[in-house]
């Protein structure tokens, strides 16, 4: 038994290991304002990663305004609605994009997910078990806003991501969101994104900004996880239903993805079942 465990220490060491074997990744993107872009991050990192030879998972829980799918060009026949109903299984209802990633499409008015029966959550949670086999990510769209339900979904998520454009307002509203999830959790990993700056100057005074904030008032800083630029190929992938990752490999926005997908995979710990551990948090999280 213990030379089994060596070897396969040993294995791990030498070897690229198949990372879900040692663990998995949750993280939930948010933003305080919407339409700053963030349902296009969660598109780009998911394409950016599984391009990276990551295997990736994208819920959409933006159950006000579902449209991972329209962004991605695809039309599911049917959407997590179904499975909670019980009229169909997860795997039903999964749907395959690009680079191999799963994508588990919403209905716009839906029930919340943290507020599910128990009939529709073990639905959920086993539906979920089965499903997550394999997979090194789960990423997750939240709606915009500091709503209970979406604080919820960021407690039980292993990382949250949170996207603000350099706007003023966004960046108010970054704030109270920081604010929210830092009193319920001070440890809560916090990573920001910068997007649609229009120079890599105004990405970091947004920053800058939004840190001595937090600093200031919360005496935390949050983690950097980039910039993306303001880039007129995104406005023109989105139009053709594609991400921007997949039909413009050169753009400045992509390229950003693939700089941001390979720091979170350096940066964000494996965590032993963790997706368990989120779909556990979701139901056991009190409000
Ligand atoms: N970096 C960027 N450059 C250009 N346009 C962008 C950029 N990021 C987002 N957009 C545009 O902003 C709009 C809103 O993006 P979306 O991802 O739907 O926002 P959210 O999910 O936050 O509501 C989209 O039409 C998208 O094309
Ligand atoms: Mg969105």
């Amino acid at each position: 038994m213990n030379d089994q465990a060596n070897r396969l220490r040993a294995l791990a060491r030498t070897q690229p290991a198949p990372s879900s074997l040692f663990g998995s990744r949750v993280m939930a993107i948010a933003s305080g304002k919407g339409g700053v872009g963030k349902t296009n991050v969660v598109a780009g990192l998911a394409m950016s990663l599984a391009q990276q030879g990551q295997r990736v998972m994208v819920l959409d829980a933006d159950f006000g305004l579902a449209n991972l799918d329209i962004l991605l060009g695809l039309a599911p026949s049917h959407t997590l609605e179904h499975v909670l109903r019980g009229e169909k299984l997860l795997e039903e209802i999964i749907v395959d994009g690009p680079f191999g990633i799963r994508i588990i499409p919403a209905s716009s008015g839906i029930q919340e997910l943290t507020r599910l029966d128990a009939a529709a959550e073990l639905r959920l949670v086993q539906g979920l078990q089965r499903v997550s086999q394999g997979l090194d990510w789960l990423l997750i769209d939240t709606a915009a806003g500091i709503h209970d339900s979406v604080i919820k979904l960021l407690m039980a998520a292993q990382e949250v991501l949170l996207v603000t454009t350099p706007e003023p307002t966004a960046l108010v509203d970054a704030y109270a969101m920081v604010k929210v999830v830092h009193l319920r959790d001070p440890q809560k990993p916090l990573w920001l994104l910068v997007n649609n700056a229009q120079n890599e100057e105004e990405a970091e005074e947004t920053i800058e900004q939004l840190q001595a904030a937090t600093q200031r008032f919360l005496n935390r800083e949050l983690q950097v996880l980039g910039m993306l630029p303001a880039d007129p190929f995104m406005l023109q992938a989105v139009r053709q239903q594609r991400c921007v990752v997949d039909l413009y490999p050169q753009a400045p926005a992509t390229l950003a993805f693939a700089e941001a997908a390979a720091r979170l995979q350096q940066k964000i710990p494996l965590q032993k079942e963790g997706f368990a551990a989120f779909w556990k948090g979701l139901s056991t999280e009190e409000p």
